[in-house]
């Protein structure tokens, strides 16, 4: 099985950013924890980061054929119809992602264009919410397949 991991903009910043809110865990570790995850359940994961909204899509479209996609569109979940409908137009399923706990926080994080084409929806849980996505999307996969 293939998944790809797809984190979007500012969380290469992790680990440094408001951690606070997203705590000190470093994107390379969380890709580090997501592969070996990965790699216990028979995943190889692909891991991407990218801060634009085209290469994101782009990414989002060469994850067609693989078995899901664990995204954390960051901001992008609020407005980007581009990678909403990217999501849409691919078969492969997607588990956003959130570490935070987005509708305890600013009104305008209370929306998720990308949340009604994805999968499965993780917030809140810190950064423990991509092992739950891979998981999660893992699961379906080989469910469909049964
Ligand atoms: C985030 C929440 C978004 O509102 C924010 O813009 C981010 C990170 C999260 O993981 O909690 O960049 O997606």
């Amino acid at each position: 099985r293939t998944v790809l991991l797809l984190n979007g903009p500012n969380l290469n910043l992790l680990g440094e950013r408001d951690p606070a809110q997203y705590g000190t865990t470093t994107l390379a570790d969380i890709e580090r924890r997501v592969r070996g995850l990965g790699a216990e359940l028979g995943a190889a994961v692909r891991c991407e980061q990218s801060n634009h909204e085209g290469v994101l899509v782009d990414l989002v479209h060469e994850a067609r054929g693989y078995d899901g996609i664990v995204l954390n569109p960051g901001a992008f979940a609020h407005y980007s119809i581009a990678l909403r409908d990217a999501i849409d137009a691919v078969d492969t399923p997607c588990v956003e992602v959130h570490i935070s706990n987005v509708y305890a926080r600013e009104e305008f994080r209370h929306t998720s264009v990308t949340a009604p084409v994805a999968a499965g929806y993780v917030a809140g849980c810190g950064v423990f919410g991509y092992e739950l996505a891979l998981r999660a999307v893992l699961h379906r996969a080989a469910e469909a397949e049964a």
